[in-house]
């Protein structure tokens, strides 16, 4: 379903296996932004509490047996044919790497508002 050509990125995105790096977190008020979209627009598909709706669960029960880099792949390229849209426009590849860690780990709480 390439309508106007092939994705950006879609067929060049490197997918090795292995844990992503663990450096480079952003900056605490922009982990919060990160937080919050997870909640409301990944949560709108895969589910309020991440435990799948449209979308697959995203805990860490579910991910457990994925390579971290290729569901970074996946947030950023999305999957093409399927719902799960691209997210390049919205977060970098590192603050991807930063919430699949985050999802693995369960660690996904945002602050109050
Ligand atoms: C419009 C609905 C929709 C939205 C919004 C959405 N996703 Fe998805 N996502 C999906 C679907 C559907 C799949 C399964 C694709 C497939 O069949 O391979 C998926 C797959 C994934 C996967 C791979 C899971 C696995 O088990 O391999 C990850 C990780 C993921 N999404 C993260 C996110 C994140 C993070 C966001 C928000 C930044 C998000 N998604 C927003 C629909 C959505």
């Amino acid at each position: 379903m390439g309508a106007t050509g092939v994705p950006a990125g879609a067929a060049s995105v490197a997918v090795p296996d292995g844990p992503v790096a663990r450096t480079s977190a952003p900056a605490p008020a922009r982990q919060q932004e990160l937080l919050r979209l997870l909640r409301q627009d990944c949560g709108s598909c895969h589910g309020m509490r991440l435990t799948g709706g449209l979308g697959p669960a995203l805990t860490p029960e579910a991910l457990s047996a994925r390579p971290e880099a290729g569901l970074v792949a996946t947030i950023v390229a999305g999957r093409p044919g399927t719902a799960m849209p691209p997210w390049r426009r919205f977060l970098s590849e590192a603050e991807a790497q930063w919430l699949v860690v985050r999802l693995v780990s369960g660690d996904v709480e945002t602050v109050r508002d």
